[in-house]
């Protein structure tokens, strides 16, 4: 498994994405991850710079977490109550870590990280091996975008500025998707191309399902906003069933 969240990504990672960490955005994702992690704990899978994990273990959730890259985790470490959280390095499709959990999450589209079908259905198993019974599995994922690309055109801008451009490389075949990011700064070109693989969100009810969970809720962000034809995002939260009444 290649890790494309090494060191010179890692150093830039929370400047670059500031406005994703401000309390607007971070706040409804906390709350919605609190309300379904009930008593806890609650495990997430990429878990980065801690975004997210911080303020939800801050809510009084115990959180642990999975991820790749030593370089994110070493951000993570180093900020106010960092050092505290539990985080396995791994491959969050198959790393298994102790512990029963109400809720497994995995936000800001990085169930695409994973590049093959097979490792997106290996990662759904590894989320329900986690959970316990009426445990969640919640997802944060784009709709792909395939009703704006033209036919026969491969890339779409997803953002044009002057500190950065970034195109999306689609190939409808394989479902594969390579994000070119260009940043520029100070007159010096930083390129980041990781790889991604898009699927739809029958799909993924499909992977959840092969893994014995069932679609419990789908909103297009994370005030329960409704899901619609035109969402461009969805939270979906799949439900481990309950064995016995
Ligand atoms: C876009 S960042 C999101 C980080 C964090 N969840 C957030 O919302 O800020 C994706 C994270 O997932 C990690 N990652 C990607 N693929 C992974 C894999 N197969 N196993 C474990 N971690 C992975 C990367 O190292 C990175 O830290």
């Amino acid at each position: 498994m290649e890790d494309h969240f090494g060191e010179a990504v890692a150093v830039r990672y929370d400047e670059r994405y500031e406005s994703l960490a401000s309390p607007d955005v971070v706040s409804p994702i906390v709350d919605f991850l609190a309300g379904v992690a009930g008593e806890g704990p609650a495990l997430e899978l990429g878990i980065g710079t801690g975004r997210i994990a911080l303020p939800l273990a801050a809510r009084g959730v115990a959180v642990r977490g999975i991820d790749l890259s030593e370089a994110m985790v070493e951000r993570l470490r180093a900020k106010p109550g960092g050092a505290e959280l539990e985080v396995t390095i791994g491959d969050f499709a198959r790393t298994r870590v102790e512990g029963s959990f109400s809720l497994v999450y995995l936000v800001a589209n990085t169930i695409m990280n994973l590049t093959t079908q097979d490792e997106q259905v290996a990662c759904f198993q590894n989320a329900a091996d986690h959970l316990g019974e009426g445990g969640c599995f919640v997802i944060e994922v784009l709709v792909p975008g395939l009703q704006r690309l033209p036919v026969g055109e491969r890339y779409q801008p997803f953002d044009v500025s002057s500190t950065h451009l970034g195109f999306d490389e689609i190939d409808v075949v394989t479902q594969r998707l390579t994000s070119h990011h260009f940043w520029i700064d100070d007159g010096k070109v930083q390129v980041f191309s990781p790889p991604f693989r898009y699927a739809w969100p029958s799909e993924l009810d499909l992977m959840a399902r092969l893994a014995g969970m069932s679609l419990r809720e789908r909103w297009s962000g994370w005030k329960r906003e409704p899901f619609t034809g035109e969402s461009g995002k969805h939270v979906s939260v799949w439900e481990k069933p309950r064995t016995s009444a």
